[in-house]
C-alpha cells in the first residue's frame, strides 16, 4: 500500500512502480508483459511515461515490452469511450513500440463473444499455453470504481464466477452494454498487480476492498488483490482517509 499526499506524487510513485517492474522483467526474461487498465485514472501515468522532460521514458525498455488490455468497452478502437483509445492517445502513439507488440481487444466486433474468444486466442498463443493453462502477466495494472468493480468485472456479473475461460464478455446492467474482461483467474495468476485508486469518491469502497470482509461478488476488485503474486495499492490521501491505518501496518502495509 502506497498513500500519497498528492496526485502528482500519486503518479510518480505509480510511474517509478512500472519503471522498475518492466526493467526487472526486461533483464529477467528479455521481455515485459503488462495489462494496461482502462477508465481515466491511468491517463496521468501514461502521459508521465512518455513526457520527456521526466526520467521515466529513457529507463523504460519500450521496445520489449508487449501491451496487453486488463478490459475494453464494446467500441471501435476510434471511440471515445475505447480504452484503446485513451492508451494509445497517452501512451503508445507516443513511445517507440512496435505494432506488433499491442495486442488489442476487438471492441468493434459487433458479437462480443467473438471478440473475447479472439482475444483469449491471441494471449494463449502468445504465453504458448493450452486449454487449462493460464497466463502469468508480469503486470496487470488495475482501476477500481466506487461501486467496487476492477477491470470490467461489476458486482453481481456473472464473469465473476468464470474459472476456465481467460476473457469473458459479460452484458453490464448498470451500463446497459457488453464489455469484454479478463477474468479472475488471469488476474489472480500474475506476477503482480497494481491498483491505481485516487480520489475522495473511492474511500469508503476501498476501505471495504482492503478492510472488509472477503465478498468479492460485491466488491470484485478483491479477487485480483488475492493475487498469487504481489499486489500493490497506489492511492492518494483522499482515497485511503477512511482506512484504519494501524490494521494495515499490522498486514504489513504491501498490497
Ligand atoms: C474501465 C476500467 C475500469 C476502471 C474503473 C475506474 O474500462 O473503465 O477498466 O475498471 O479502471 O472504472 O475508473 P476511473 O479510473 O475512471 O475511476
Amino acid at each position: 500500500m502506497r498513500i500519497s499526499g498528492n496526485i502528482d506524487e500519486f503518479y510518480r510513485e505509480a510511474a517509478g512502480e512500472f519503471a522498475r517492474l518492466s526493467r526487472e522483467a526486461v533483464i529477467r526474461r528479455g521481455h515485459f508483459t503488462v495489462a494496461l487498465s482502462g477508465g481515466t485514472t491511468p491517463a496521468g501515468l501514461y502521459e508521465l511515461l512518455t513526457d520527456e522532460s521526466e526520467p521515466y521514458r529513457a529507463i523504460v525498455p519500450w521496445g520489449e515490452i508487449h501491451f496487453f488490455f486488463g478490459d475494453e468497452r464494446h467500441v471501435g478502437p476510434e471511440d471515445p469511450k475505447s480504452n484503446y483509445r485513451m492508451a494509445h492517445t497517452a501512451l503508445l502513439s507516443k513511445v517507440p513500440v512496435e505494432r506488433s507488440s499491442v495486442h488489442r481487444i476487438e471492441g468493434e466486433n459487433p458479437d462480443p463473444q467473438e471478440a473475447a474468444a479472439k482475444y483469449e486466442e491471441a494471449v494463449r498463443e502468445f504465453f504458448q499455453i493450452e486449454t487449462g493453462g493460464l497466463p502469468s502477466f508480469d503486470l496487470i495494472l488495475l482501476g477500481m470504481g466506487a461501486d467496487g468493480h476492477t477491470a470490467s468485472l461489476f458486482p453481481g456479473s456473472e464473469a465473476i464466477h468464470e474459472r476456465e475461460r481467460l476473457v469473458a464478455a459479460p452484458w453490464v446492467e448498470k451500463i446497459g452494454a457488453y464489455r469484454i474482461t479478463l477474468t479472475p483467474p488471469v488476474l489472480e495468476r500474475a506476477s503482480c498487480v497494481v491498483f491505481l485508486v485516487c480520489g475522495e469518491e473511492k474511500a469508503e469502497t476501498l476501505r471495504f476492498v482492503l478492510q472488509g470482509d472477503y465478498q468479492p461478488e460485491r466488491f470484485p476488485a478483491q479477487l485480483a488483490s488475492a493475487a498469487a503474486g504481489r499486489t500493490l495499492f497506489i492511492t492518494d490521501h483522499l482515497a485511503a482517509r477512511l482506512l484504519d491505518m494501524e490494521g494495515l501496518r499490522e498486514e504489513g502495509g504491501e498490497r
